[in-house]
C-alpha cells in the first residue's frame, strides 16, 4: 500500500507559502489507517513498552491505538493549561517565540519504557521537549514514532541518541 498517496497536500495552510501535510485523508481510509497502525506497531512490539505518550493533538490519534495494541498505557502530552493535576512543562523554540508542552507528574513511573508518538517530525522542537519531559520523570524513551518525517528540516538531529522511525519521508517540500 502506498501511504504517501493518502496524504493530502494543502497549499498555503496555516499560512501562505506552507504546504500542509494533511493526515485526515489517511485516517478516514480504513485500510490506510490499519496499515499505518500495523507498521508502527511492528516497529514497537517486543521492546517491553509500558507507556505510549502521544503529543496533542494529532499525536493522540495513533498514539491511543498503538497503546492499546501494545498492551501499554496511554499518556497525553498536552498544550499549556489543559492538564488538571500536578504537572511539569518543557519549552521549545518556534519560528517566532517559544511554546510549551506539559505532562502530569504521575503519568510516568521510574523505569517505564516509553514509546513517544506524534504524527509529524518537522524541526524536532516539539519531540525534543517531549523527550525531556519523559526523562525528567524517570522514563526511558525506547522509540520515537512518526507517520511523516520532513527530512529536509533535519529534525532528527535533535533526536540523535534515539531510535526514530517514520512511515513516510519527504526529502523536499
Ligand atoms: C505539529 C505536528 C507536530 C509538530 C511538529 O503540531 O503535529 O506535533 O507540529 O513540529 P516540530 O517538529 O517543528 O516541533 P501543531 O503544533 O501544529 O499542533 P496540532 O498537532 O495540534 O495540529
Ligand atoms: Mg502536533
Amino acid at each position: 500500500m502506498n501511504l504517501e498517496k493518502l496524504i493530502r497536500d494543502v497549499p498555503d495552510f496555516p499560512k501562505k507559502g506552507i504546504i500542509f501535510k494533511d493526515i485526515t485523508t489517511l485516517l478516514k481510509n480504513s485500510d490506510g489507517l490499519n496499515y499505518a497502525v500495523n507498521l508502527l506497531y511492528d516497529f514497537a512490539k517486543g521492546k517491553g513498552i509500558t507507556k505510549v505518550a502521544g503529543i496533542e493533538s494529532r499525536g493522540f490519534i495513533l498514539g491511543g491505538i498503538l497503546a492499546s495494541k501494545l498492551n501499554a498505557g496511554f499518556v497525553p502530552i498536552r498544550k499549556p493549561n489543559k492538564l488538571p493535576a500536578e504537572k511539569i512543562s518543557a519549552t521549545y523554540e518556534l519560528e517566532y517565540g517559544t511554546d510549551k508542552i506539559e505532562i502530569h507528574k504521575d503519568a510516568i513511573e521510574k523505569g517505564d519504557k516509553v514509546l513517544l508518538h506524534d504524527d509529524l517530525l518537522a524541526t524536532g522542537g516539539t519531540m525534543e521537549a517531549a523527550v525531556k519531559l519523559i526523562e525528567e520523570l524517570g522514563g526511558e524513551v525506547v522509540q520515537i514514532g512518526f507517520i511523516i518525517e520532513l527530512c529536509f528540516l533535519n529534525g532528527k538531529d535533535k533526536l540523535k541518541n534515539y531510535d526514530v522511525v517514520s512511515l513516510i519521508k519527504y526529502d523536499k517540500e
